[in-house]
């Protein structure tokens, strides 16, 4: 019908100059109905939960134009865009999706998508973008889609695509980007991969991929990246590779390759900044020449089977973070030229058959966060110069020759996680000091040594939350302190094997273990080992006084807390979680993963946890925290607490519970050991201890991002249980789901709330008018009419430790964090700012407002905030 309409007006066009653009219309829109349609289709093979998210594609909204994530050229007649990145989709491609003739871009990444790519991709012969990476796609990757010509990047990494790389992908010859990692992909990679001449990235990674690597990969003069990680490849790496001297990113890590690295590779590939060579079967020495590398960040050759001495020209690399090479047949000493990798922040040697001394050079690292030399044959003394290692986070010198005593600087590691000396010849007493590390939170390992004197008092500084603690085979002598009794949440203490007296007094929430399964434990001073238990249901009911409503602290949205005291008088909250509400075992779940794996100064202690029968025999579900004197910082914002001046709190508390904040959520966002998005931040889910450090608890919405299949349904599917009103970003109303940058909106909004004291929910913010958009509308110039009227006080009125801190420079500290605060909460999540950045950001503000106490502020702020690699 259409087709004769549009004939018969192209006869009269002749004719009637005037009808012809009505003949352009009309065939346009014919073919955007194709579109359409197609569209249509692409929306009804997925599930009806994405099809809601999807509610602005409706066969009654004429152009497709308009629909989210459709992109038409400039006329609007056809669509050649299609960015559908994590909307939370579920369901399969749809095979119509080859209809969108005009297509270039297909971004579908970041999704649950299940089945497989429909042969009809092969249509899209104007495809130049095909982004399907994270989703759960399966099947082979589609011989047709090497009809896509076009094609400048192909990314399916992380999805369950099976079957072999087809050859043909050589045909692409415009490819630039080719990112298959993370699947499951097997065979050989195919030669014709060497005729993709424009090739920048070749990312494999992660697959079961075997044979060798192709010869002719050098002919890829353009490649700047190539990820072959944690696959089967064998042989030699082809000595071609060494003449791609674009090469930015060479990793190789994990296969089971062999043969020398060229010695002259640091001239031949000038670019490199990430060298992973890790477990494999490399053999000969390590080349000299890295030394020419100036730039490179990174040198990893752990797990081989290298030999000869870490090279003395080792020093010419200003830019190194990385250098490991643990796990060799490494011998020589350590060249004190190493003390000139002035960016090293992490060093490990380990497992080698390096001697002679530590040079005490290594404590001009100033870098240094991680120093691994365990299992080595280092002998002398731990030299007094590693105390300057302020960074240091982690240190093992286990298994060597060392003798002598621990440096009583030691005490400089304010941010020590964890040490390990143990199986050494150590033979003074300990230095009170080294207990007293405020950020010793893992392990501390002394054991199989010769250490003498008594075990100092001071354990009782451990109090942070030390989980091991070992101690046996050496020569202690004494009596146990009783402080030991005040270590809470210590899970392994092994005192065994020394000559020390008395008994093991009770060790803070493990007398539950005393009282219920005291039988069962091996209690005597020659062998205490205890594991973290869960606590019983009348346990919690006797701390609570039965659960009484006097006891009740609060009502968050997953049920009661409650403040108890645990038989020897430790106060804690208690986190009764509602059953009869759905979502409360995965609430239990999500909180106890997120904390199993997570630790830090800034973020609410788990105790323990019960699960149980009440007294009616009815499921119930527990958390227990330690206590939080202070209450949240809601109460604090709302003045509902106050000092006991009757002050609220002043500018600069407010900004130290803000840093305190950022390094909670930078340390899950970056360093925890999988990325964690909190879900949830809000001032009520802030605490605040004795000490008004601030905590971040309720990780009842937390989601780990890596866990890709199991938790991502049980969260996504809890629609509106993604935050709370006024927190929540925009994009997660979208259907996009949680996301590290999620949590930095709801930050940026919890910043504001501090700095004005108006809540995201006030009466005044119904009306559309955000928050936000109302700070923006006074900043910079007039940020004083919307700054809380508590805080800005005259010059003389805040004071920090006995410095007077004036007005202006308290109205450009506002300036300053009300900046960050807009950064966080810009609309678009790929335009904010990181919780690293808005941390750093926030740290220079504190620094500006507390110039003269500028050190104080450092070391007091945020002294266990490790800003890692
Ligand atoms: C489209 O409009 C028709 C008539 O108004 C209505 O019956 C139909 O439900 C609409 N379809 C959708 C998907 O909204
Ligand atoms: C698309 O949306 C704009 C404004 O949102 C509207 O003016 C226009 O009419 C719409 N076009 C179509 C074809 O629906
Ligand atoms: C849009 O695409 C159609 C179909 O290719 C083409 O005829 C038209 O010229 C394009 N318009 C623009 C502005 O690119
Ligand atoms: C669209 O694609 C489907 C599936 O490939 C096909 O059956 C159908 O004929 C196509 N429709 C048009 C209008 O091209
Ligand atoms: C796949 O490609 C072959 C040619 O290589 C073609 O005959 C076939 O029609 C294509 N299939 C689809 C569904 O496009
Ligand atoms: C594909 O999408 C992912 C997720 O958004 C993104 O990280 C990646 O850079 C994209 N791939 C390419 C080659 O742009
Ligand atoms: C690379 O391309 C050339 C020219 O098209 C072709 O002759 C050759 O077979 C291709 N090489 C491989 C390994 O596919
Ligand atoms: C590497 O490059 C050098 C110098 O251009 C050349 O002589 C050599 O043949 C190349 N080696 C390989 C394996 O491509
Ligand atoms: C690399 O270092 C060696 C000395 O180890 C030197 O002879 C050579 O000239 C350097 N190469 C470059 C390109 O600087
Ligand atoms: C250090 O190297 C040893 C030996 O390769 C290894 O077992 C250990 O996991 C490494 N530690 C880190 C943090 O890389
Ligand atoms: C360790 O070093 C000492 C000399 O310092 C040497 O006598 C001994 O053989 C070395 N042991 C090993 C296992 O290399």
């Amino acid at each position: 019908m259409g087709f004769i309409l549009i004939l018969h007006y192209a006869v009269f066009a002749v004719l009637l100059s005037s009808l012809s653009s009505f003949r352009i219309v009309c065939s346009a829109s014919l073919s955007i109905n194709t579109d359409k349609e197609a569209l249509l289709s692409f929306k009804y093979h997925l599930s009806s939960e994405s099809s809601e998210t999807l509610s602005s594609w409706n066969v009654n909204n004429s152009s497709p134009c308009n629909w989210t994530g459709v992109l038409c050229n400039e006329s609007r007649d056809r669509v050649i865009g299609l960015d559908l990145s994590g909307f939370g989709l579920t369901g399969t491609i749809s095979p119509h999706i080859g209809n969108l003739s005009f297509l270039s871009s297909l971004e579908l990444q970041d999704n649950q998508l299940t089945g497989t790519i429909p042969d009809q991709v092969g249509d899209l012969s104007r495809l130049s973008v095909l982004n399907m990476s994270s989703n759960h796609i399966r099947g082979a990757i589609p011989l047709n889609i090497t009809m896509c010509l076009e094609l400048e990047i192909l990314d399916l990494k992380e999805n369950e695509i099976s079957g072999t790389i087809p050859a043909e992908l050589g045909r692409l010859r415009n490819l630039e980007i080719l990112k298959l990692g993370s699947n499951q992909l097997v065979g050989d990679i195919p030669p014709s991969i060497s005729n993709l001449s424009s090739l920048d990235t070749l990312s494999l990674g992660t697959n079961n991929l075997g044979g060798r690597i192709p010869d002719d990969l050098g002919r890829l003069q353009n490649l700047k990246e190539l990820d072959l990680t944690i696959n089967q490849l064998e042989g030699t790496v082809p000595s071609s590779i060494y003449n791609i001297t674009s090469l930015v990113n060479l990793a190789v890590a994990s296969n089971n390759l062999w043969g020398e690295i060229p010695s002259d590779v640091g001239d031949r590939l000038p670019n490199l900044l990430i060298f992973n060579f890790c477990i494999n079967k490399f053999t000969g020495g390590i080349p000299g020449s890295l030394h020419n590398l100036t730039n490179i960040n990174v040198i990893r050759m752990a797990h081989n089977l290298l030999e000869g001495s870490v090279p003395s020209g080792l020093g010419n690399l200003p830019q190194l973070r990385i250098l490991h090479m643990g796990q060799n047949k490494i011998y020589g000493s350590i060249p004190p030229s190493i003390s000139h990798l002035s960016s090293l922040a992490l060093l490990n040697l380990s497992h080698n058959l390096i001697s002679g001394e530590i040079p005490p050079e290594i404590g001009e690292l100033g870098e240094m966060q991680e120093l691994y030399l365990a299992s080595n044959n280092i002998s002398g003394r731990i030299p007094s110069s590693l105390g300057n290692l302020r960074q240091l986070s982690q240190l093992d010198l286990s298994s060597n020759r060392l003798v002598g005593g621990i440096p009583t600087n030691f005490s400089n590691f304010q941010r020590l996680l964890s040490m390990d000396l143990s199986n050494n010849r150590l033979n003074e007493s300990i230095p009170k000091e080294i207990l007293g590390l405020p950020g010793l939170s893992t392990l501390l390992n002394l054991s199989k040594n010769s250490l003498t004197g008594p075990l100092p008092q001071e354990v009782e500084a451990l109090e942070s939350s030390l989980e091991e603690l070992f101690m046996a085979n050496n020569k202690f002598s004494g009596s146990i302190p009783d402080t030991l009794g005040e270590v809470r949440g210590l899970e392994i203490l092994d005192l065994s094997t020394n000559q020390l007296t008395g008994s093991i007094p009770s060790i803070g929430v493990l007398a539950y273990l005393k009282k219920s399964k005291a039988k069962k434990l091996p209690i005597t001073s020659d062998s205490f080992k205890v594991l973290h238990q869960v606590v019983s249901y009348d346990d919690l009911r006797m701390a609570t006084g039965n659960f009484n409503q006097q006891n009740l602290i609060g009502k968050g949205s997953f049920g009661s807390v409650y403040k108890g005291y645990l038989t020897e008088g430790t106060a804690v909250a208690i986190k009764v979680l509602d059953i009869q509400r759905n979502g409360s075992w995965k609430s239990f779940f999500a909180e106890c993963e997120a904390l199993r794996t997570v630790r830090h100064r800034n973020l609410v202690k788990l105790i323990t946890s019960c699960s149980s029968l009440d007294f009616k025999n009815v499921e119930f579900l527990a958390l227990i925290y330690d206590f939080m004197h202070n209450g949240s910082l809601e109460d604090w914002i709302k003045g509902t607490r106050r000092h006991a001046s009757g002050c609220a709190l002043n500018l600069v508390e407010r900004l130290k519970i803000a840093i305190d904040v950022a390094c909670a959520m930078d340390y899950l966002h970056h360093d925890s050991e999988t990325p964690i998005a909190h879900c949830d931040l809000k001032p009520s889910n802030v605490l605040l201890d004795k000490d008004m450090t601030a905590k971040v608890g309720d990780f009842g919405l937390a989601r780990l991002l890596m866990d890709r299949a199991a938790d991502q349904q049980s969260i996504a599917s809890t629609h509106g249980l993604r935050g709370s009103i006024g927190y929540i970003p925009p994009e997660y109303g979208l259907g996009g789901k949680p996301t590290t940058s999620g949590d930095v909106y709801s930050y940026g909004v919890m910043l504001l709330e501090m700095f004005t004291g108006k809540s995201p929910t006030h009466e005044s913010f119904l009306g559309g008018l955000t928050l936000a958009q109302w700070v923006q509308s006074a900043f910079p110039t007039n940020v004083r009419q919307v700054v809380d009227p508590e805080l800005l006080l005259p010059t003389g009125a805040l004071q920090h430790e006995g410095h007077p801190i004036s007005e202006e420079v308290q109205h450009e500290c506002l300036i300053a964090v009300i900046g960050v605060a807009l950064s966080c909460t810009v609309d678009s999540s790929d335009r904010r700012i990181s919780s690293r950045d808005a941390l750093s950001q926030l740290k220079t503000a504190a620094k500006a407002l507390l110039k003269p106490t500028l050190d104080d502020m450092e070391e007091g702020a945020s002294p266990h905030c490790v800003v890692d690699v």
